[in-house]
């Protein structure tokens, strides 16, 4: 017998899925409406949401930044952003339509007034209606204003609004560390309710990445062999081919263990690593979640400095042409010991993974963009092949390719045709793009739409982000007790030979 405690099925995206799911009314609210994020990101997939009738039937838009402009050249603002980076091209009717309830609030961050006038907004789009529509505030500024702006909402009483829900959705970084994720939780949480936080990390709402649960938890292959006993070693890499382009002044004081790590590759992790929820609600899967991060023992500052690898990118070519290294990048410290490659060798305690190494690594200016978890099953206890015909047997690996070339491939020795018994490792592979002939929608889409929708599954809980702090933080703390110069790999490459020392026993990195 349903109880009033389970969560309603319709109500659940990984179990339905965008489609059509009836969204109650709702205001956004974008601080920072000017922003990059917002521009290249957030105004384009709410444009891609309009597009497929997934917003709301009634939804109103106000964008909130210092610069001081109109509703008109808001609205403006807008439209060139979106047709300069949504997925689609625009059609002018979607968009007019969408563009229709729009205002502007101008001023900083910390002004009282700029409440004032977002309530008058708000107040005016429910009157206008004769509803109280829901209010999704979205935090997309420095990350300094965070817990600035959440204060002012809740001194001005918008964080709850009679007869609807508020939510807000907080963009990453949740601090630099632990302490600091635990301040602006805090500082969060005595204004909000947990349930009413949405801290976005954006892998989680890419498709592909929400296959690992499917894969994991809709087929009776693969689970049985999930677990210590067949699995020898998994490696997540995160590699990009771009340099840090004009983020400097972000990224020197963040790093790739920051930027990438503590936040994305975790959650690749934890992901990867879970036990099968009881329900695929919110609380049920990230409590879930919080377990893996708990299994692992955050290292010690004497263990930090042996299972983990940092490295900057000297010169080198991307993409055929020259291009500098990290520190003659613009506005880098020429002395700056940021690293832009981080590589990791962390294990989860547990009955399911104990003893089978998890290898981490990311990097800024590699050979390419990739971002793949493989996951190496152990060799068969005995080869019964000529010696000579056994040479090309190699482990079986499962890779899941979340991004480009979405899919899935399974590695498989196979029979050279011929007369001898010579074997080679083949691919099964799944290819997203053949398979559905269709375009996922990005990130940001899916996100949105559950934030509005009321689901935070697929956002980071306040204990989740402390438990990633609390990994990430003594690797940071033994990097910044080790100054000097650090490694260098060539840009374009496969990142440093450091990250080799990593790897245990015949354990070897893929190529990039
Ligand atoms: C962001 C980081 O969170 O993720 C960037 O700040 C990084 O440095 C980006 O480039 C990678 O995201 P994606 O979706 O391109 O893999």
């Amino acid at each position: 017998m349903a109880t009033a405690a389970q969560p309603r099925v319709d109500a659940n995206p990984l179990v339905e899925g965008l489609e059509r799911l009836p969204i109650h009314p709702t205001t956004l609210t974008i601080f920072g409406a000017t922003g990059d994020l917002s521009k290249r990101k957030l105004l384009p997939a709410i444009y891609n949401l309009a597009h497929e009738g997934a917003l709301p039937e009634r939804f109103n838009l106000i964008g909130s930044s210092r610069g001081v402009m109109s509703d008109d050249d808001f609205r403006e603002l807008a439209r060139e952003s979106i047709r300069s980076f949504s997925r689609r091209r625009a059609d002018e009717k979607v968009l007019g339509a969408l563009l229709e309830h729009v205002r502007y609030v101008a001023g900083s961050f910390d002004d009282p007034t700029v409440y004032e006038r977002l309530a008058e907004c708000n107040r005016a789009f429910d009157e206008e209606a004769g509803i109280a529509f829901d209010r999704v505030y979205y935090l997309s500024t420095a990350p300094s204003f965070f817990s600035v702006i959440v204060g002012r909402l809740g001194e001005h009483g918008l964080h709850r609004n009679a007869g609807s829900e508020v939510r807000v959705v907080i963009e990453k970084p949740i601090g630099t560390n632990l302490a600091e994720a635990r301040e602006l939780n805090n500082a969060v949480l005595d204004v909000l309710e947990e349930r009413q936080v949405y801290r976005i990390d954006h892998y989680l709402g890419k498709e592909t990445v929400q296959n690992m649960l499917a894969f994991r938890f809709a087929n009776g292959l693969f689970e049985p062999l999930w677990n210590r006993n067949f699995i020898d070693y998994v490696q997540i890499t995160a590699a990009e081919d771009i340099g840090i382009g004009t983020r400097a002044g972000y990224y020197d004081t963040s790093g790739a263990l920051r930027d990438l790590v503590q936040n994305h590759m975790l959650q690749l992790l934890t992901l990867l690593c879970m036990e099968p929820p009881v329900a695929f609600s919110a609380d049920e899967v990230r409590d879930e979640k919080v377990k893996v991060l708990r299994a692992i023992h955050p290292p010690t500052p004497e263990a930090a400095m042996y299972m983990a690898v940092r490295a900057q990118y000297g010169e080198g070519t991307s993409g055929g042409e020259d291009v500098k290294g990290y520190l003659q990048e613009d506005d880098v410290p020429t002395d700056s010991t940021t690293e832009t490659y981080a590589a990791l060798r962390l294990e989860v305690d547990n009955w399911r993974w104990a003893g089978v190494p998890i290898y981490l690594r990311t990097g800024k200016r590699l050979a390419r963009k990739v971002t793949e978890i493989a996951v190496t099953l152990k060799p068969v206890p005995h080869l019964a092949f000529h010696q000579d015909g056994s040479v090309g047997v190699q482990p079986n690996q499962i890779v899941l390719t979340m991004q480009p070339n979405e899919g899935v491939s399974i590695s498989i020795g196979a029979k050279i045709p011929g007369t001898r018994m010579r074997i080679r490792p083949v691919n099964m592979q799944f290819l997203y793009g053949t398979a559905f002939m269709s375009e996922s929608p990005e990130a940001y889409e899916r996100l949105i739409t559950d934030a509005m929708r009321g689901d935070a599954t697929l956002f980071t809980r306040d204990d989740e982000v402390e438990a990633q702090w609390e990994i990430v933080d003594p690797i940071l703390a033994a990097w910044a007790g080790t100054p000097g110069a650090i490694p260098q790999y060539p840009a374009g490459s496969g990142g440093p030979e450091e990250a080799d020392a990593l790897m245990q026993g015949e354990h070897r990195w893929r190529a990039i």
